[in-house]
């Protein structure tokens, strides 16, 4: 998951830099996308030096993904993308606050998760804030192709944070293991969890709504 937020990071960096690039680069707007940027840079050379010294090879995302996230930098920006992030920031946070409180867990993968969750804070609200911001404004036709996107790309954003090759490492078959994980209702319990608050402000804000959206949602397990 700490490989899968690098790639992550690196989609989000894009999108802050065609907001600073696609404005008036001087503005407090574009000042933020900078140190938005920068605490990015600063904590996935973090995820990064944890990995290396874990021992654990990184579980680098598929090349069809990879593909799909330079897909979605060149959108335009609109509450599809600051959504997208908040898919990624929001379920990972309220995962990493666990594993800050869980002493079981190991001190330094602690020690990363705590420092994340802090710089993270800030992210989630001002991408809450873009995407209540910019829902108003939206016609309505381009906001139901915002609305769509994001439903589209939150199972597969789900289905890819936990790479095929964490279960081939412990010696189970990935695609036995995935499939019977899916079905798992402990599984899908945790997943909804995981997507409580973020599901409830994004229902709130207009960007959960109609029936194809709220059936992709479910795919995802989220709702
Ligand atoms: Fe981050
Ligand atoms: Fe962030």
């Amino acid at each position: 998951m700490t490989t899968f937020g690098i790639y992550a990071e690196v989609a989000l960096m894009h999108l802050l830099l065609k907001v600073i690039s696609g404005g008036d680069p001087t503005t407090r707007h574009a000042q933020y996308a900078f140190t938005e940027v920068a605490d990015e840079c600063r904590h996935s050379t973090m995820f990064g030096r944890g990995i290396e010294k874990s021992g654990v090879p990184p579980y680098r995302v598929p090349l069809w993904f990879r593909a799909l996230l330079n897909l979605a930098t060149l959108l335009p920006i609109g509450p599809a993308t600051y959504g997208g992030t908040l898919l990624v920031e929001e379920l990972l946070d309220r995962l990493q606050r666990e594993l800050v409180a869980d002493e079981n867990v190991q001190p330094h993968i602690r020690m990363i998760n705590k420092i994340h969750v802090l710089e993270e804070a800030r992210h989630i609200s001002f991408a809450r804030a873009e995407v209540a911001r910019m829902v108003p404004k939206m016609r309505r036709l381009p906001l139901a192709a915002h609305r769509l996107s994001l439903a589209l790309a939150a199972p597969f954003l789900v289905r890819t944070m936990i790479h095929p090759d964490v279960y081939r490492s412990v010696g189970l078959d990935p695609r036995q293991a995935r499939k019977t994980a899916r079905a798992n209702p402990h599984h899908q319990r945790s997943l909804r969890w995981m997507g409580e608050r973020l599901v409830a402000f994004l229902t709130e804000a207009g960007m959960i709504q109609g029936v194809v959206t709220r059936a992709l949602w479910r795919r995802a397990y989220l709702l």
